[in-house]
Formats: C-alpha cells, sequence, structure tokens
C-alpha cells in the first residue's frame, strides 16, 4: 500500500545484478493458512557486476522464520528486513543461502504468489509474484535451475505439481505425501509454478519432428474432464505449427495445462506446466460459443508458443517485456490465420488495436512499446505493448518477407537461447538474419503515440502519371512532446474503374511490377509517383494495415462505395465500409443535434444485399462487412465532445433502416445459412453462425415482430451455446416480456456451471435498456456473484464499463460513481483487477465538459482515497495528468 508518492522504475536506471543464483532447491509444506517454504539458493557474485555491496533480496507478504548462510544460522544482528527486502550486509562470493518463511494462500485475495483458487494451489508468478513465495533476486536477468519438493496431506491435495519433470515422489507418514519437480532448464523466478489439488486429467501425447514422444496433461476440477478435448487439440496444431512455420521443437518430455477458476489474467506460461483461466481451456458445444473456441486455441497457442519466445529467451527487464508478449502475440495471429481465415483475423486484429491500443495511445496512458518508466510493472501488460507491439513485428515481417524473417528468427534463437535479451538484441539479430538495416525501427519501440498519414492523389492525364503526396505527423504525448519520422510501410494498389488493377510502375523503374507494393514513407513528406496511368484510378491505401497509423485521404462516399464493391485486398474492403458507414452515422449524429435530416444510407443497404449474394465470399467474412462499426469506435472517431445518446440512436436507426429495406434477403439468408447437422467448432460453421446470428440481429432490428419471434424460437431450439447466446443477447436487449422468461430460462439452466453464468452476467450489464445499473447492482447480491473472483468482476462490472458506453456514460454520472465505488472497493482485494477496470476511464476527455467534470471526480476521489494501491495510484494520477 502507498504511504508516500511512489518513486518509479526507470529502464535508464538498469543494473545488472549484483549475485546470481545458479540453483535452487525450494521444499514447500502446503497448508491453506500456514504454508512452510524453504529455500535453498545456490549464490555467487555476478562476475559482470561491481564486487561489492551487500546482498539484497526481494520478500513481502510472509513472515520470516529462519536465515541460513552456508548452514550457519543468522542472528538476527546479521541482516535486515523490511516490508519488501532482506539485506545481508557481508557475504562471500560464493555461497548458499537458505531461508525458511511461512505464508497464508486462503487469504490471498490478490491472486499473485500461491493462493488458493476453489481449494486448488496454485502460483501465479508474473510479473513479481515469486518475491510473494520466497526470498529471491525476483528480476527476470536473474536465470536458475529450479529443483521444487511439494509436501501435502493426501486429503489435501492428491496431485503435486510443478515445473519439468517429476524426479521422486511418494507418501509419508501422518496421511501426507511428496512429489520432487526437477526443470533442467534455466528460467527466471517468473515462470516457476507449482499447483496442487484434487484434479483430474485428461492425456494425449504429441510426437515431435525430432521423433520423441511428448507426454500432454490437462489438469481440471473434476467433472470437467468431457471439456478438455478441443484445448488439447488445439495445443497438438500449436506444437506442429512451430515446427514447421519456426523450427522450433518443444524440449521437455511433458507438457501441462491446469485450468483454475480464480485468475487474474488469461493464461500464463510457466515452464512446462502453463496455468489458465478455466474459462480458456474449457468447452463443449453447448457450453461454449464459436468466439470461446477461438479464444482457447488462440491463448492455448499463444501460451506454448512463449517457450521459445520468451521462455528460452527471455527477458533482460520488465521494459522488454514487449520482446516476449508482442512477439509471441504475432506468432499466434499468424497461427489462427493459418487455421482459419485470413483476412478475417486480421480484420478483427484491427479492430482490436483500433478499439483498445488507439484510444490507449491517444490519451493519458499513451507510452511506448517499449516503456522508460512505471510505478506498478503489472499496469504495463497493455495493449500497446502487446498489440502494437505485435502490429511492430509484422511491420518487419511485412518489409523482409516470410523466408528472410525466418533466417532473422533462427539467428535471434541461435544468439540468444538461454538469455535474458532487449530489443535491441532483436532486432539486430533480425537485421543481421534478414539481411535488412533495421536501425530506423528502433523508434517505433521508444515512441508513443499513433502517427498519422495524410495522402492527397492526384491523376496528371497528359503525362499519364499518377502522384501520392503522402506526409506523416505524430501527435504529443505525455511526456514526449516533440516527435521524430517513422519507417511506415504502405502498401496501396490501384483500380481501374472495372475493378480491375493497375500494374505499379514507380519513378526511376522502367518497367511495371505487381498490382500491389509496398512503398516506405520514412520522411516527413514525400511523393510517389506512378507511370503509365491512363484511367483515372481509385487507389486502394494501406492495404492490410500494413502499419499501425491513421491514415486519411481525398477520398470520397464514392471511393468507399467502389473499393466495399472491388478492392481484391479484403482488409480494404472491409475498411471501406467501416469508413462510408461511420461517415453516414456521424453526419447523423450531427444532424439529430442541429434537427437536420438523417440518411437511410440505401447505397449501404444495396451493397449489403450484393455482399450476401455472393457465394464466393467467407460467412464470416461478409459478417464483418456488414456489421456497424461499434458505438465505442464512433465515439473515438469524433475524439471529442462525444454525444453518446445520439451516436447510439442514430447507430440503431441506421441498422432499422437497413433491416427494413432488406427484410426479405435478411430472412432469406436466416434460413439458407442454417448449419446442417451436429455442432462443429471449425472456422466455416463457425462463419456461417456468425453470418445468421448478424441477419437475426437485423430481423430483431425491424418493426416486424416476426423478428423477435425467430429469436425466442432460436433461444429455444438452439443445440449450441453461439445461438443460444446470441438469441439471447438480443431479447435481452428488448424491452418486453421475452426478455425476461429467456433470462430466467436461461438462469434456470445454467446457474450451477461457473462459465456460462458469466455469459448471463455478462448480458445483462451491456443491455442498452434503462434499468441497466440498477440490474447489475442487483446482481452483485446474486449467490454466485463474488468480489474476489475476477472473471465475475469483469463479466459483469467490466462489461459494464468496458463495454455499455450508453450506460456507463449515463448524463447523471451514476455509472462513473458506480465503477469508481467499486475500483475502491476491489482494490483492497486484488489491485490488479482494480487498476484494470479503473482503465474504463482513460478516454475521460473525449467527452461533453459535463461528463468530464463527473469522470474527474470520480478518479480525484480515488488518488485521494487512503491506503489506495500502487496499481491503482499510477493509473489514476496518470488519468488525471
Ligand atoms: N504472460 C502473460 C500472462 C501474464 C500477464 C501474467 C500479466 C502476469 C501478468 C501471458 O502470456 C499472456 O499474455 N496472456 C494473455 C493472453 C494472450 C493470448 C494474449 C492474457 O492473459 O490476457
Ligand atoms: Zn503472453
Amino acid at each position: 500500500m502507498k504511504t508516500e508518492e511512489p518513486r518509479p522504475v526507470l529502464l535508464s536506471e538498469y543494473r545488472p545484478p549484483a549475485f546470481l543464483v545458479d540453483k535452487i532447491s525450494l521444499e514447500v509444506s502446503l497448508d491453506p493458512d500456514k504454508t512452510e517454504v524453504r529455500s535453498f539458493l545456490h549464490m555467487r557474485r555476478n562476475p559482470d557486476a561491481p564486487r561489492e555491496g551487500p546482498l539484497v533480496l526481494d520478500g513481502e507478504h510472509f513472515e520470516l522464520k529462519e536465515v541460513r548462510l552456508d548452514d550457519e544460522r543468522l542472528g538476527e544482528n546479521r541482516y535486515q528486513v523490511d516490508d519488501t527486502s532482506l539485506t545481508i550486509a557481508t557475504v562471500p562470493d560464493e555461497f548458499v543461502l537458505s531461508t525458511l518463511t511461512t505464508c497464508a494462500p486462503a487469504a490471498n485475495t490478490a491472486l499473485t504468489g500461491l493462493y488458493q483458487s476453489n481449494g486448488i494451489f496454485c502460483t501465479q508468478c508474473e510479473a513479481e509474484g515469486f518475491r510473494r513465495i520466497t526470498y529471491y533476486l525476483d528480476r527476470p536477468d536473474v536465470m536458475a535451475e529450479f529443483r521444487t519438493r511439494i509436501v501435502a496431506d493426501k486429503s489435501l491435495a492428491s496431485v503435486l505439481l510443478s515445473n519439468g519433470n517429476c524426479v521422486a515422489e511418494g507418501t509419508l507418514e501422518d496421511g501426507r505425501h511428496f512429489a520432487e519437480w526437477h526443470d533442467p532448464f534455466k528460467k527466471p523466478a517468473y515462470l516457476f509454478a507449482l499447483v496442487a489439488g484434487d484434479l483430474a486429467v485428461v492425456e494425449d501425447s504429441f510426437h515431435t519432428m525430432s521423433g520423441r514422444d511428448i507426454a500432454l496433461r490437462i489438469f481440471v476440477e473434476p467433472g470437467n474432464e468431457d471439456r478438455c478435448a478441443y484445448a488439447m487439440d488445439a495445443l497438438k496444431r500449436s506444437m506442429k505449427w512451430d515446427e514447421e512455420v519456426f523450427g522450433r521443437e518443444y524440449d521437455l518430455d511433458i507438457f501441462m495445462i491446469v485450468a483454475v477458476s480464480a485468475f487474474n489474467m488469461g493464461a500464463m506460461e510457466n515452464k512446462g506446466l502453463n496455468v489458465f483461466n478455466d474459462k480458456y481451456v474449457l468447452a463443449r458445444p453447448d457450453t461454449a460459443t464459436d468466439a470461446d473456441y477461438a479464444a482457447i486455441e488462440s491463448i492455448v497457442a499463444h501460451e506454448y508458443f512463449h517457450n521459445w519466445t520468451g521462455n528460452r529467451i527471455t527477458c533482460r527487464d520488465w521494459f522488454q517485456l514487449c520482446l516476449k508478449e508482442g512477439l509471441t502475440v504475432f506468432r499466434d495471429q499468424e497461427f489462427t490465420s493459418d487455421q482459419r481465415s485470413r483476412a478475417v483475423k486480421r480484420i478483427a486484429d484491427v479492430r482490436l488495436l483500433r478499439t483498445h491500443q488507439f484510444p490507449e495511445d491517444g490519451g493519458p496512458l499513451s507510452h511506448p512499446v517499449r516503456p522508460n518508466a512505471y510505478i506498478e510493472i503489472n499496469n504495463f501488460y497493455t495493449a500497446t505493448v502487446y498489440e502494437k507491439g505485435a502490429e511492430l513485428v509484422r511491420m518487419i515481417h511485412t518489409l523482409l518477407g516470410a523466408e528472410r524473417f525466418r533466417k532473422g528468427m533462427d539467428l535471434y534463437f541461435e544468439r540468444h537461447d538461454g538469455e535474458a535479451a532487449t530489443v535491441e538484441d532483436f532486432l539486430s539479430a533480425i537485421g543481421d538474419g534478414g539481411d535488412e538495416d533495421l536501425s530506423g525501427f528502433k523508434n517505433w519501440y521508444s515512441q508513443a503515440g499513433t502517427p498519422e498519414v495524410l495522402v492527397t492523389t492526384q491523376w496528371d492525364q497528359a503525362s499519364a502519371t499518377y502522384t501520392a503526396k503522402m506526409s506523416q505527423i505524430c501527435p504529443p504525448t505525455p511526456g514526449q512532446p516533440n516527435k521524430t519520422t517513422l519507417p511506415i510501410p504502405i502498401e496501396l494498389g490501384l483500380l481501374c474503374a472495372d475493378g480491375t488493377e493497375i500494374p505499379l510502375q514507380l519513378d526511376g523503374e522502367d518497367s511495371p511490377g505487381a498490382t500491389s507494393r509496398i512503398v516506405m514513407l520514412d520522411q516527413r513528406e514525400q511523393v510517389f509517383r506512378f507511370h503509365n496511368v491512363t484511367q483515372k484510378p481509385v487507389p486502394s491505401l494501406l492495404r492490410g494495415f500494413t502499419a499501425p497509423v491513421k491514415l486519411s485521404a481525398n477520398q470520397s462516399e464514392r471511393d468507399w462505395t467502389f473499393l466495399m464493391a472491388h478492392d481484391s485486398d479484403p482488409f480494404n474492403r472491409w475498411e471501406a465500409g467501416q469508413k462510408y458507414a461511420s461517415t453516414i452515422l456521424i453526419s447523423n449524429a450531427e444532424a439529430l443535434q442541429k434537427g437536420g435530416k438523417a440518411r437511410q444510407g440505401n447505397v449501404f443497404s444495396d451493397i449489403i444485399e450484393k455482399l450476401l449474394a455472393d457465394e464466393n465470399l467467407e460467412p464470416e467474412f461478409v459478417a464483418q462487412m456488414i456489421t456497424l462499426p461499434a458505438e465505442q469506435t464512433l465515439a473515438q472517431t469524433v475524439g471529442s465532445n462525444v454525444d453518446v445518446e445520439a451516436i447510439h440512436a442514430v447507430r440503431n436507426d441506421l441498422r432499422s433502416a437497413i433491416a427494413e429495406r432488406l427484410w426479405e434477403t435478411f430472412r432469406a439468408a436466416y434460413d439458407r445459412l442454417l448449419v446442417p447437422g451436429p455442432y462443429s467448432p471449425d472456422a466455416e460453421s463457425a462463419g456461417r453462425r456468425t453470418l445468421r446470428n448478424t441477419c437475426l440481429s437485423y430481423l430483431v432490428a425491424s418493426s416486424r415482430p416476426e423478428g423477435l419471434r425467430l429469436a425466442v424460437e432460436q433461444f429455444q431450439a438452439a443445440d449450441n451455446m453461439t445461438d443460444e447466446i446470441a438469441a439471447l443477447a438480443l431479447l435481452a436487449d428488448h424491452d418486453g416480456p421475452e426478455r425476461e422468461t429467456a433470462l430466467e430460462a436461461f438462469h434456470e439452466r445454467w446457474k450451477t456451471d461457473n462459465i456460462v453464468i458469466d455469459k448471463w452476467f455478462a448480458i445483462q450489464a451491456v443491455s442498452t435498456l434503462p434499468g441497466t445499473l440498477e440490474n447489475v447492482k442487483r446482481l452483485t447480491e446474486h449467490p454466485v456473484f463474488s468480489l474476489s473472483n475476477p472473471n465475475k468482476v469483469r463479466a459483469l462490472i467490466g462489461s459494464f464499463a468496458n463495454a455499455n458506453q450508453l450506460r456507463f456514460h449515463a448524463a447523471d454520472g451514476s455509472g462513473y460513481s458506480y465503477i469508481g465505488d467499486n475500483v475502491l472497493e476491489l482494490d483492497r482485494l486484488n489491485p490488479q483487477v482494480a487498476a484494470r477496470l479503473l482503465g474504463a476511464f482513460k478516454s475521460w476527455r473525449q467527452f461533453d465538459s459535463a461528463r468530464q467534470d463527473q469522470m474527474k471526480a470520480v478518479l480525484e476521489k480515488i488518488v485521494n482515497a487512503p491506503g489506495i494501491s500502487q496499481d491503482v495510484y499510477e493509473i489514476a494520477s496518470k488519468s488525471l495528468s
């Protein structure tokens, strides 16, 4: 807890550790209220650091019982202890330090360090949780070989797990038993894990490219064994993919996943023993949606891929977090693109970037992909580090092409395997191996803010030339008033009136090349000139979103509709539709404020009709094309003085107008898209369901009662959770008797299912009906709701704050004060989850002055509240700056 203004940690102050740990042995004797941890650290002075100074170990939230140095028990005069450390003034150059400490897992509500989740002991050590288990040099550049002996009552925990291989197990007296684990790979403490409890196991195996057989085990609470098949399948596909695409084979003989119900994040890549939030493991057709299946697949892959990008090569310090996270997100994105539809995945990723990262980067919490300072590192697992970090890797991949990128990655693994590396190490390895000078790219990692690219195009008939004048600026961000120019790769194409594309011949080239090419904007302003352009083209700019920038160009609505129909680049086809729809919606919102007339979007409707009829298009892609931009996205596009009510109203109105005009089309598509046969989560079937449910949402938005009737029927008849929940979401947003009936039926069916019931909470939290906040408050009294379970908090309170723009931003400020009060209450239990919830206020300056005042007042109340955590303090104080 904060006592005075916390001092930030600075990248510029990085120093190598004064001591190294070669080996660590842990003996953990489990007990909910008093777990004993005995540790033996085989330490020596770091030859690469100054040779004097005391030994300072990190440690907090436990009790120290004993300190031994080379078998000698130290008197209290030989060491010093404070809230966060243990200091020993004089130690030899090489020694074994042993401590005995006790902690209370059952009382640990922060869910970092050793805690209990529904009776299961488990650990979460990233980023700085290991120091809550024992005294240690808890920093990623201290890598050691771990041995762990776990002792527990058999009745308390029948399964005892840790990293690596199980080397011994057996029975002790008094009903106790033990297991010993050894991990031969040196690792930082944040990758340590221990799990113990009464767990069931599902087993499989994987045959590697070099012919080894790996045992695969998924541990779950008994009764959930029938929900593990998809995660297991995703794991095997991930292992195969990393061999094929990156040449990376798994290294231990066993790979384990444990699913727990109380977890701060999605999942964690502990060496050989990944721990997962159970909602990202457990799936059965009747309990999990297509989106859940897709999330399971990508998170299983992500954590598995960390074995090489994160574990074998780890981070020197936490400023380098993007080195493992940005790179691994890029890898999981590529995996999903290969397993499913590349176009659809790109659209989803850019959507995520725009809805989370752009607002973060344009507001008070803006920071570079590699930050320079932090108060609490847990606040830096952000969209910027992850999503923008992945985009930076993607730009490099785009520039080099798959083959040279692979050579660069090979060199990266060759040079740094077993090490704790930096972003500079990564860039030099990729540059050297891929034969490309990436020095200009470094600025992308250190400069915050989203660059804005302005393109002005001109066609000259007489010379048959087409010029694109491009310029870049990056708006100032906190602490970075002046910005440098960045290398921005921009893929583009030129379309003729009949939709064909022109082979591109740039200035200085003697013949035309490909129809889609990348130009590099690396100056403040540049002109690109194309020759042999004999008719006026429509440009398709920033195809595939080749750089994380905001691009604007002198393009008309006619250009958008033309690109929607003809662009060969699916991403830009979607982009054109979104730009066109958002132009209509924003002008309609202005019209609504000024009493003008709204546009009905008939041209847009006509294009939707054609898209629905086009059998060559993937259904999931069509669904993305015909879905209007979200209210939050529209708010960001408006940027200031956002009128949330107007945006909500015009978006609903346009949807209804489209639904009226295309009723027959949607109705027919709804029948045609029914997926026959038993449920399968594959991408194609899932895509048909997405499109079918998108059609249903239009049908419900029309004035015909049949729409609602179809939703009720679908809700009642659905044999899978995707269709069931899609219908329920529509009914829950409708003010009528169907709503209560459906919500009650769903509750009756699923009230004892820990994961499914969260969907019921979330659906009610995002309802746009006026009584939503009162309902959310009422639901916090529901017997299964608990402020100490992060999934429950995220489903109910988090969904309200982050996914219900209309009600969170209610004009009377009720949404703000409710979330503010919850942040304070939650902070006493779980600071990490509280700080994340507070992130809902980050774009407060986008709104009108009355709302700004209300949000500011909440932030001020929080920042001034006595005893708040560093986590919450950092977010609140920065949000106000
Ligand atoms: N290493 C993280 C988990 C983590 C994050 C632990 C922050 C401690 C603090 C893990 O690899 C991760 O990134 N998980 C993501 C999901 C992933 C698919 C992007 C998560 O948990 O949200
Ligand atoms: Zn990760």
